[in-house]
Order: structure tokens, then sequence, then C-alpha cells
């Protein structure tokens, strides 16, 4: 019985949802720590497909309960809507509860997301238009609305109207946008706090009490390191801490309690919006995997930038997150592609060899990679469960990754399937 926390090492999507969701069926609690319904995590099991964008994966199948901790970000309408959409699959959402702390996304939050994106033309970050940026703003500046003051009449009007007073300044005088009404906003969010205010708990409690009996809790991040607040590639990055760091903050946990810390990689790399990809395959061969891979974002739908599996940024991932065992996905997308790169140095734009991130992003853009070249395969790996049964250059392919990073590979996913995986050793 223990603590597992699921990251992603790149620039998101790799593969958290399907991992979160069989690590579930052993988990007694399933916790989201940061991030909103700017994620997007599918899971498949069998011919069904889930896209779970607020709740945690584990709703699917954890024996327990599942949590939006203090740290996440709450669209209570996104989180109705998910909610509904289980509902109608025939499953019980009965153990989803949502911490009284976590923050509120509100509608002022989505407009000023989506109008400053609009604004900025071709230098935007490319959000996913949820509003996160703004609430988390909000939170850090100590006039943000928490889930607890939804259920409070006369709180929640005063917040409402000293945001608006702000937010509509901005909307009309800088925007040139119309106001928003404090009435209707009023009326409309405590209606959503009536219907949720039996899932509205104190998550913290639970969960620590959870870690002293021993109980299995699993930490399910969103978005991935690449993307993290401090560790990415700022400002491209979203605005939270997705790294394992961020489930003390964002779930109210010691960070001596964390103990089994899952990184997920892709066997390639893929990022969506904008900012610095040093990696990427603007060809031919990029708009390929993209295909094989189905690699269109699950929120916005947008074309997933791809590019080869690039080990420097993995390496600054891995140390930042403290990642002991290590997942890749998506090795079954390699199949077929001939010789593979992967990237295991920069050169610098004056010459010098480096194999650490950069914290300028402005010189990523000049850096350019140092690939080391693999033998690829073409068998159908999609069947293979274990490690032995791989081909011999996919083996490579794994243990070069280990090697480089001196950490081990416990999973290798080989297709999206809740089954198609290898296990190399039962964490659990
Ligand atoms: P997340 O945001 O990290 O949960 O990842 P996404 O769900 O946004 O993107 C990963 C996509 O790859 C999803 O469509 C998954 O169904 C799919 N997927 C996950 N693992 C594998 C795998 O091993 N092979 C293949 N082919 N697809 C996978
Ligand atoms: P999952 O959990 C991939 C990206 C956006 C944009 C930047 C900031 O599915 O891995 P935001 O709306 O968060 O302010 O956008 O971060 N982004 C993601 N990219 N996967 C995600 O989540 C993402 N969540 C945000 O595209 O570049
Ligand atoms: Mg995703």
């Amino acid at each position: 019985m223990s603590t597992y926390v699921v990251v992603g090492l790149q620039y998101g999507d790799e593969g958290k949802g399907k991992i979160t969701d069989v690590l579930s069926a052993k988990s007694d609690y399933v916790v989201r720590f940061q991030g909103g319904d700017n994620a997007g995590h599918t899971v498949y099991v069998g011919d069904n497909k889930f896209v779970l964008q607020l709740l945690p994966s584990g709703v699917l199948q954890c024996r327990g309960k599942c949590f939006l901790a203090n740290g996440v970000v709450v669209n209570p309408k996104s989180f109705l809507k998910e909610i509904q959409q289980i509902e109608d699959k025939g499953m019980k959402t009965d153990h989803v509860f949502i911490s009284r702390r976590a923050h509120v996304i509100m509608p002022y939050h989505i407009l000023l997301d989506t109008y400053r994106e609009e604004e900025q033309g071709g230098t935007q970050i490319g959000t996913t238009k949820k509003g996160i940026g703004p609430c988390y703003e909000d939170k850090i500046s100590r006039v943000g609305i928490r889930m607890v003051d939804l259920l409070n009449p006369e709180i929640l009007r005063e917040k409402i109207e000293k945001n608006l007073k702000l937010k509509n300044a901005l909307f009309s005088k800088y925007f040139d946008k119309p106001e928003m009404d404090v009435e209707e906003i009023y009326n409309e969010f405590l209606e959503l706090g009536e219907k949720l205010k039996d899932r509205i708990v104190d998550t913290e409690l639970e969960i620590n009490e959870a870690i002293k009996e021993g109980k299995n809790i699993l930490f399910e991040g969103a978005q991935a390191l690449m993307l993290d607040i401090d560790f990415g590639t700022y400002p491209y990055v979203t605005s939270s801490s997705p790294s394992t760091g961020g489930v003390c903050t964002g779930a109210g946990v010691p960070p001596t309690s964390l103990q089994n810390l899952i990184g997920v990689a892709k066997a390639y790399c893929t990022r969506v919006g904008n900012g610095p990809f040093p990696t990427e395959l603007d060809d031919e061969l990029g708009e390929n995997i993209r295909k094989i891979g189905g690699e269109f974002g699950a929120v916005t739908g947008r074309p997933r930038r791809t590019g080869w599996l690039d080990l420097v940024s993995l390496k600054h991932a891995c140390m930042i997150n403290g990642i002991n065992n290590l997942v890749i996905t998506k090795l079954d997308v390699m199949t077929g592609l001939g010789k593979l790169k992967i990237a295991t140095h920069y050169r610098t734009e004056d010459g010098k060899i480096i194999d650490y991130f950069t914290s300028s992003t402005t010189k990523l853009y000049n850096y350019e990679p140092i690939y080391e070249e693999l033998e690829g395969w073409d068998e159908d790996i999609t069947t293979v469960r274990s490690y032995d049964e791989l081909p011999a250059t996919a083996k490579k392919y794994i243990e070069f990754i280990e090697k480089y990073l001196g950490i081990n590979v416990y999973l290798v996913s080989v297709g999206p399937e809740r089954s198609q995986n290898i296990i190399r050793k039962e964490l659990f």
C-alpha cells in the first residue's frame, strides 16, 4: 500500500490518462492536483472511448474515491457536463468530490483568456482558452472565488462584484468588448453551488488520513513538466505546477509521503500550442507520425506538432520530478518508420555542445539537436505483452532511454486500449 504519482514528462498528451486508468484499478483514491479542463485524457475500454478533461481518469475503475484537490481550477459547468457524460454511459459518479479550497473558473476568466490570445496575433501562447491562466492569476492575487464560496451567497455576491469592477473596466475600456452582469453570474453560480454542494469537501483531510492508513493513493498529473510554470518553456507554459512537487501544494500532502514517482513519456514527442520544440519534424515524416499516432488535441482538436524523442528535455523533466519509474507510451507508433533518431545533446548558437535544458526560451529556438540514430523495426508490436517478445531493435530503443536517464522503464504501452501494456515490474 503506497502513494503513486503519474506526471507527464514532455509537452502533455503522453498518455497519462491511459496509465492512470490502468493503475486506478488497484487504487483507493485517485486525485487530480493541478490544472483544470485544459487537460484531455483519452481512455479506451474496448471500443468505448472516454475523453476526461476535469475528472480524474481514475473515475472509470477506481474502487474508492476520486478527488479534485485544492490545486485544481474547476469550471463547475464542465464538471457537471462530464459527470453527465459518464452517467449516460451507465457508470456511477457518486465517488467524485471537489476540494472546498479549489478555485472556480468564472466566465470572465474564459473571456479574458480568449481576448488576450486574440489580441496577441502571432505571438499568442496558444492556450486552450479555458480560462486557466486568469483563474490562477486571481488565486495568487488573493481575489479568487473558491468552491466553498459557492455555498455562501453573501460572500459569493461580494466577490463577484469586486472582481467584475476591474474585469469590466478591462473588457470595455481595453478590449472594447461588452461588460458582464453581476446578477447573471451570481444567480448562475449560486445554482451551480447548490447542484454541487454534496460533492464539496475537505479533500486534504481525507487524503492525509488515507495515507496514514496505508491506502493506495494515485495522484494524477495533467499537462507536463515542459509546460510547468517554473521549469517549462516559459512563457509558453500552463499556469500551474504539473510536477511531482505540485502534488504537495496541490493536494496538501507532505513531500515525505510521496513514494512511486512515475513519469510518462511518448516514444517520440509532440506539442500542441506555440513555443520552442527543438526536435520538431516539420516535414512528411512528422505528418506521418501525426497520422499514425492520431496526434490531434483531445480538447481543441488542433493538430499536434510532432518530433523525435528529446532526451535532453526528458533528463531535465526526470531531474525536477525525481522520477523513479518510467513509462514509455506509443512505442507501436514507431513501427515501420525506418531508422529512428533520439536527441542526446543540443548544439548552441555559438557551437557549444550541451546536454542540459536551458532556461532561455528564446535561445532554444536556435539550438540544434544532436541525434543518435537507432535501427527501427517493422513487426506489429500491438499484441506483445511480454518484454522479451519485443523485436530486438525495439528493446534497444527502450534500453537506450533507460541508460541515458539512469531510470528503469517499468511499463511500455503498445496501444491505446487499457490492456495494451508490457509490464516489466508490478508496482502495486
Ligand atoms: P494525456 O493527456 O497524457 O492523457 O494523453 P492524451 O489522452 O491526450 O493523448 C494520448 C493519446 O494516445 C490518446 O488518444 C490515447 O488513447 C493514445 N494512446 C495512449 N497510449 C497509447 C499507445 O501506447 N499507443 C497508441 N497507439 N496510442 C496510445
Ligand atoms: P494534458 O493533460 C497538451 C498547452 C496549451 C498551451 C499551453 C497553455 O492533456 O496533457 P492553458 O490553456 O493551459 O493556459 O494553455 O499549454 N496545454 C496542453 N498541451 N496537453 C495538455 O493537457 C495541455 N494543457 C495545456 O496548448 O500551449
Ligand atoms: Mg491530453
